[in-house]
């Protein structure tokens, strides 16, 4: 089992660190080589995502990724920045499919922003189509605007689109893992105004044929939005596209009370998969011991049922970590009155010891 370790910049490192301690724990032999990413590699190499972390990457069967960025990169060249290594290794590897999932924790219940009985068991999964749409569609660019409310104005501009098999694949994926939970999927889309999004809806609805056992209905995506708050546990899988999967998902990962518990997994059609906490670098608590490891040690158990076949791993270290929680060990993020405060070094040793 070769995993590639790509802690990258922030809290990246730390959080992977505690991660990497808890896969070693387990009686299982991994192949474990780590490389440079991000802003991190930029400063070393001169590229946020240089080729040899690339080859790793593509010769592993699953990648174990911390978090890029830093406002101190902002003003570097497109290219250059931190973000375009994730987005460069989506690309390259074609992880397509990207399992966002939204667990309340039962001790979280009172963590979260909204009511607790609106959050309390949630349990939902986004999934979020993770190479096309306006992210990676061509043409974009910089140019002088040849026509619209401003012609000869500066203008930029981006491409959405989608092909019907980029649409029909995610559509399987979604309706596959719905089979797996309660058989809901909701297809968020824009279908009343863009045409890529009634391609997509027309797509996903054709590929339900085959999936008769499974429920599906289709919403906007601003009353997504809307709904994400109002009763976010009507929900079980939501299929959507690349931009609106990253808006929502972020909403969805503040329901459960913090961001720092959730993992995330990107899989390509042969299931190599890039595993990463769903939150990022968090700059500003870098190196002080504060981040919550929770989410990417929940990543790596994400990563051995996914893409390395042990799912009684994987199930160890979410039990492991529910223990945690139930002992009453916190991270700030997650720290309320009567629990106990720890920092990313504890909590990963806690789960350690709870394995
Ligand atoms: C995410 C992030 C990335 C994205 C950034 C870092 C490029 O926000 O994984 O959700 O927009 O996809
Ligand atoms: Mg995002």
């Amino acid at each position: 089992m070769k995993i590639a370790v790509l802690p990258g910049d922030g809290i990246g490192p730390e959080i992977v660190t505690e991660a990497v301690k808890v896969l070693r724990a387990l009686d299982l032999k991994f192949d474990i080589e780590e490389a440079p990413v991000g802003g991190t590699a930029y400063d070393a190499h001169g590229h946020p995502l240089p080729d040899a972390t690339l080859k790793l990457a593509q010769a592993a069967d699953a990648i174990l990724f911390g978090a890029v960025g830093d406002w101190k990169y902002d003003k570097l060249d497109r290219p250059l920045r931190p973000e375009q290594a994730i987005l460069g290794l989506r690309k390259h590897l074609g992880l397509f499919a990207n399992f966002r999932p939204a667990i309340c924790y039962e001790q979280l219940t009172h963590a979260s922003s909204l009511k607790p009985e609106l959050v309390a068991g949630l349990d939902i999964l986004i999934i979020r189509e993770l190479t096309g749409d306006i992210y990676f569609g061509q043409p974009r660019g910089r140019r002088v605007a040849p026509d619209g409310h401003f012609p000869g104005a500066e203008e930029a501009f981006d491409t959405m689109r989608y092909t019907r098999p980029e649409v029909e694949r995610i559509a399987r994926v979604a309706f596959e893992a719905a089979r797996q939970r309660h058989k809901r999927v909701t297809s968020v889309d824009k279908a009343n105004v863009l045409e890529t999004f009634q391609l997509w809806k027309d797509v996903v609805t054709e590929v339900h044929q085959d999936y008769a056992d499974v429920a599906l209905d289709h919403m906007y995506v601003d009353n997504a939005a809307m709904q994400l708050v109002k009763e976010p546990k009507k929900f079980d899988v939501i299929v959507t596209g690349n931009m609106f999967g990253d808006i929502l998902s972020d909403e969805a990962s503040m329901l459960t009370g913090s961001i720092g518990m959730l993992p995330s997994a990107s899989l390509n059609s042969q299931r190599q998969g890039l595993y990463e906490p769903s939150h990022g670098s968090a700059p500003d608590i870098a190196g002080k011991g504060l981040a919550n490891p929770l989410a990417t040690i929940l990543s790596a158990a994400m990563m051995l049922r996914f893409s390395l076949n042990q799912p009684e791993a994987a199930d160890r270290i979410e039990t492991a970590v529910k223990k945690v929680l139930a002992q009453g060990l916190r991270t700030p993020d997650i720290y309320s009155e009567g629990t106990t405060k720890v920092g990313t070094r504890e909590m990963g040793e806690a789960v350690v010891k709870a394995l």
